[in-house]
């Protein structure tokens, strides 16, 4: 048998406890399936003072993460202590440069800074790997590399961010706003306490960056997506896209157009049909589209100590058996660079809500609006009835192209019979 695998983890929050109780209560396992054991041979952590129960008995602690890249007792680093910069970047470069392999589960940090950290991997001839860091449990990574390989992948999207998909799941079964949904996730723990990072969409579009490099073969782009993120939903939109026969979720979506690449994150009008408008809650979802196999979905726990150590230790155990792969596919020098799909000429269909004053010709005017942008309405309802008073109009229109359907906007926006910016939200055809 193989000598043990000596493995050094960095951070020890709720990734890297898991992790470490996944190697300890799966060890046999995982030895027989890696053909060699797996050994954490040390630890890095800041703070020794916190209960950690046993999780640390026989293992060497380090205060400083750094120290771990040089020790000769250790052949793979695992980064878990995240930040796109800063220590965690430091000890990747370290780790590498010393010739050791490195798993992460940290999407930041891929999403700015993955294609020098894989050529750094390439010439040193060792494994950079971040299963975890796209979709917590879900092993898309591999998916594509492997089990896809031979697809040319014509559209990739996903539920990529469990707080958002949380908190939209909870506004339609609950009826309520936004802020209350968002005050109990954070209660609960699916929020952060600045949770700006999920429901801004940051988070789901570096998983969407890392997602795109692999699936299409082109250099990580977090600047080319366009991000929206779910602060703006409401109640009544999650009410009226349910009468219209949708859901509505955030998703991050790319696929190669004629004009670039197209990469953007934003919430979505997904019709009921569809089986991704039913994952809900805490799980995420990723479909692939390619072009022999059709579509493929793959739906599980996108965060957590538990989901995610289990695509660490995945990566942990193709490093033991010796069959990694390169980080994104094809080794960094054959990616291409990402040319990105200008999101105002985007062609789609759009679901509008405006909060009209009842009055007649007011409809004729936003009308006449989408007409001269040459915007198709498709179909629309006004709820109620109270001459003089504030209602709201939702309609839908057929394919148009994004700049036309902005220009139409502001001029709505303009009429004095419109009370409130008017709220636009993307139909997706799935
Ligand atoms: N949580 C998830 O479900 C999930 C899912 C997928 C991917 N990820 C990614 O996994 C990574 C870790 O996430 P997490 O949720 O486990 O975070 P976390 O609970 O905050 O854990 C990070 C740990 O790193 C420690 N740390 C910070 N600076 C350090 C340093 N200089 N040296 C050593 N340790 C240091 C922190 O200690 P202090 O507490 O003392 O700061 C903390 O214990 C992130 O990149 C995240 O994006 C997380």
């Amino acid at each position: 048998m193989k000598p043990p695998l000596k493995i050094a983890i960095a951070g020890l929050g709720t990734v890297g406890t898991g992790t470490l109780r996944l190697l300890r209560q799966n060890a046999a396992l995982i030895e027989r399936r890696s053909g060699r054991r797996l050994v954490v041979t040390a630890v890095a952590e800041r703070d020794a003072t916190r209960d950690r129960g046993d999780a640390l008995a026989g293992l060497r602690w380090e205060r400083d993460a750094l120290a771990l890249m040089a020790a000769p007792d250790v052949d793979v680093v695992v980064e878990l202590i995240g930040g796109a910069d800063g220590v965690a970047r430091e000890l990747v470069t370290a780790a590498l440069n010393h010739g050791k392999h490195v798993v992460t589960a940290n999407k930041a940090l891929m999403a700015h800074h993955g294609l020098e950290l894989a050529q750094l991997a390439e010439e040193k001839h060792v494994a950079l790997a971040f299963e975890a860091a796209v979709a917590g449990g879900i092993p898309i990574l591999k998916a594509l590399r492997e089990g896809l390989a031979a697809n040319n992948v014509k559209r990739i999207y996903g539920i990529l961010n469990r707080t958002c998909n949380y908190i939209l799941t909870a506004m339609r079964e609950s009826g309520r706003e936004f802020n209350d949904v968002l005050a109990e996730a954070q209660r609960l723990g699916y929020a952060e306490a600045d949770p700006s990072f999920d429901i801004d969409g940051i988070d789901a579009a570096h998983k969407l960056a890392l997602l795109a490099s692999v699936a299409f073969g082109t250099r990580v782009d977090l600047a080319g997506i366009h991000i929206e993120g779910i602060r703006h939903v409401s109640a009544l939109d999650i009410e009226f896209a349910a009468e219209l026969g949708y859901r509505i979720k955030l998703l991050g979506l790319a696929r190669p157009t004629a004009l670039g690449l197209e990469q953007r994150v934003h919430p979505c009008m997904v019709p009921r049909s569809t089986p991704i408008a039913h994952v809900d809650g805490v799980f995420n979802a990723v479909v692939v589209e390619g072009d022999f196999v059709g579509r493929v979905m793959l739906e599980g726990r996108g965060a957590g100590a538990e989901p995610t150590a289990s695509a660490v230790v995945a990566d942990l155990i193709d490093i033991a058996r010796g069959s990694t792969a390169t980080s994104f596919a094809l080794p960094a020098s054959q990616l291409m660079p990402s040319v990105p799909a200008p999101m105002a000429r985007h062609q789609g269909a759009y679901y509008i809500r405006l909060m009209v004053v009842d009055r007649p010709g007011v409809i004729a005017d936003i009308a006449a609006a989408l007409r001269d942008e040459q915007v198709s309405m498709e179909q629309m309802i006004q709820r109620g009835r109270a001459p003089g008073e504030a209602v709201p109009v939702v309609l839908t229109t057929h394919d148009a192209e994004e700049a036309a359907m902005r220009r139409a906007l502001e001029r709505i926006d303009r009429l004095d019979t419109v009370l409130e910016a008017p709220r636009m939200i993307r139909v997706e055809n799935l």
